[in-house]
């Protein structure tokens, strides 16, 4: 994801599903609505737009499938939602939180994720519903030449919202069609709640995109959270030193957040990620490269 090798269009289609995402938390939190709406909203949104790795429009498996993951976190009270393997649920993170608020449970997985939604009402779609040719090229493409150099942003392009509202409420929300040509039940950092995903009020809301495996491997979003909670450092810098651990191991991703206190931020150790923040002054930003 560089300036000189991205098709124009791309970029702009790119921008205007950010900023629709944006709008759709904005609406929320401006008429004094929470933080956990705003996250839910944006994250349907992006779902919903076959752009972005994530319901419809993910990637596909090496067997030819779908299979979504996606968390959501609130802050004030530390409740949690996450599915992972999700094949007929149309927004994931819909299931997510209803997973939080309706079950006994934090995580569900596979099948009986799928028929958890089924019995709550949550809206099906079809599997061929979530299936885009490009994303087909994409797997076909890497089952050619499993060896061959392949493109972190088809690889990757988790999404993720972080909001903060007027009550102070932070939460965090992540969904994901993983990785393309994911094998063997895989499951990346998104669904799993420290890894790919945390709020807590006491110190931010954060979601991670990149290479999960790394990303569990340093509890990225729960350490993050931690480190802000106990005063060692800012949230931004906080982010900054993991993405720095996470690139000394050899990872690649980024990290957006939210914090209890100040402006919504991010860092990433890869040549763009898409992003975007809005705040009650006005701020208004979306970026894809580095530098922006
Ligand atoms: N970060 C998404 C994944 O690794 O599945």
């Amino acid at each position: 994801m560089e300036r000189a090798t991205t098709d124009p269009a791309q970029d702009r289609t790119a921008r205007a599903g950010l900023s629709a995402a944006l709008e759709a938390a904005i609406a929320i939190l401006q008429t004094g609505g929470h933080a956990l709406d705003a996250v839910e909203a944006a994250v349907r949104v992006l779902e919903d737009d076959t752009q972005f790795n994530a319901g419809r429009g993910s990637v596909f498996t090496a067997e030819g499938r779908i299979e979504c993951d996606a968390a959501i976190m609130e802050g004030n009270n530390r409740m949690a939602g996450a599915v992972a393997g999700v094949r007929s649920t149309r927004n994931p993170i819909v299931l997510a939180r209803a997973v939080m608020e309706q079950s006994p449970h934090v995580f569900l997985a596979g099948s009986g994720a799928d028929g958890f939604a089924r019995a709550f009402g949550i809206e099906a779609a079809s599997p061929d519903w979530f299936e885009t040719p490009e994303r087909r090229r994409q797997l076909e493409e890497l089952l050619a030449d499993p060896e061959a150099p392949f493109d972190l942003g088809m690889k990757y392009g988790t999404v993720g919202a972080v909001a903060r509202d007027t009550s102070g409420h932070v939460a965090a929300a992540t969904s994901t069609g993983g990785l393309t040509g994911k094998k063997w039940g895989r499951v990346g950092d998104s669904p799993i709640i420290g890894a790919g995903t945390y709020a807590d009020d006491r110190a931010g809301a954060i979601s991670c995109t990149g290479a999960g495996e790394y990303f569990i491997r340093l509890s990225v979003a729960h350490e993050i959270a931690a480190r802000t909670r106990l005063g060692v450092e800012d949230m931004q810098a906080a982010t900054n030193a993991l993405i720095d651990e996470l690139s000394i191991l050899g990872g690649k991703g980024g990290v957006i957040f939210a914090p209890a206190i100040g402006t919504a931020g991010w860092a990433f150790n890869t040549p763009g990620m898409y992003r975007g923040r809005a705040d009650s002054s006005g701020l208004r930003q979306v970026a894809i490269y580095a530098g922006e």
